[in-house]
């Protein structure tokens, strides 16, 4: 099996600077939590789990210490909150997301209507939408074309993580939609989207292709369904225990990517174990 990996793939800097934070954070307090998964995928919060990092999905859950603030960041009604409890904060944010957060507050400030293109359960569009007072969230170009209804000025951002396609294809729905002032911010993040690329390339050439990340990570899923468009066998998997023989029978090729949530040690394990068949 002749077995290639995708130029791009794997942790992206807002996830390395995340983990290094939260193990920083680790070796010198206790208890530190974290609310929600500090990143979307398991093996790496099951190591920080190890070292101490208490995982919760409510603020009520946390008695005393510190709240580490995860790389999708937090709204603003929440950091408003850790701060009355007198918790302390170590701040985590994606500096890109961080920036998409601030784009938005002050395009609002501005007049703007704030649409952000995306998933709107995906706690990185809910950060984002948390330090506005009235953002909405579009995930389809119907939902998008329906907004100009009611708002007339509109300003369009769009979840870092997802493709330049999606992101062309709402604002091509905002332009056709009966807004009078549209500005697009192009806010995807370049990490993925080189990943996305070299994904989307890999796919083409090889038999069988494996997106190795989180089941619950937007960008792994993002490159699934990229690499469906340009090889009929695309495994999304988590770690090297859900390959199954079967997967490559009658494949000489494979190709391999990973999300900018999957260390480097679970590609290279899985790399190693599909190279011996
Ligand atoms: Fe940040 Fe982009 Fe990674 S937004 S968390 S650098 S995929």
């Amino acid at each position: 099996m002749q077995v290639l990996t995708a130029e791009k793939c794997g942790f992206c800097l807002g996830v390395r600077n995340a983990i290094k934070i939260a193990e920083q954070t680790l070796e010198k307090e206790s208890p530190v939590y974290s609310l929600g998964p500090v990143i979307h995928n398991q093996d790496v919060v099951s190591r920080l789990a190890e070292m101490g990092l208490v995982t919760v999905e409510s603020l009520d859950d946390i008695p005393e210490g510190t709240v580490l603030i995860r790389s999708h960041g937090a709204t603003n009604d929440m950091i408003e909150q850790i701060q009355r409890r007198g918790l302390r904060i170590v701040d985590a944010t994606c500096v890109l997301v961080k920036r998409v957060q601030q784009k938005a507050s002050r395009l609002e400030a501005e007049g703007w209507k704030v649409v952000i293109a995306g998933d709107p359960q995906h706690p990185e569009i809910i950060s984002i939408a948390g330090h506005t007072e009235a953002a909405v969230v579009a995930e389809t170009p119907e939902q998008m074309k329906a907004l100009a209804a009611s708002h007339k000025k509109m300003a369009l951002l769009c979840q870092t993580t997802q493709s330049y396609g999606f992101f062309s294809r709402m604002a091509a729905a905002a332009v056709n939609a009966e807004f009078s002032e549209i500005r697009a911010v192009n806010t995807l993040c370049r990490e993925s989207q080189r990943r996305q690329q070299a994904a989307r390339e890999l796919s083409e050439r090889v038999d069988v292709m494996f997106v190795l990340g989180g089941l619950h990570s937007a960008n792994t899923r993002k490159l699934a369904e990229l690499c469906s468009e340009g090889c009929k066998n695309v495994y999304h998997l988590q770690n090297l225990s859900e390959l199954k023989e079967q997967m490559t029978r009658n494949c000489r090729t494979a190709g391999i990517t990973a999300g900018a949530s999957t260390p480097d040690w679970v590609i290279q394990e899985f790399t190693q174990e599909i190279q011996k068949l």
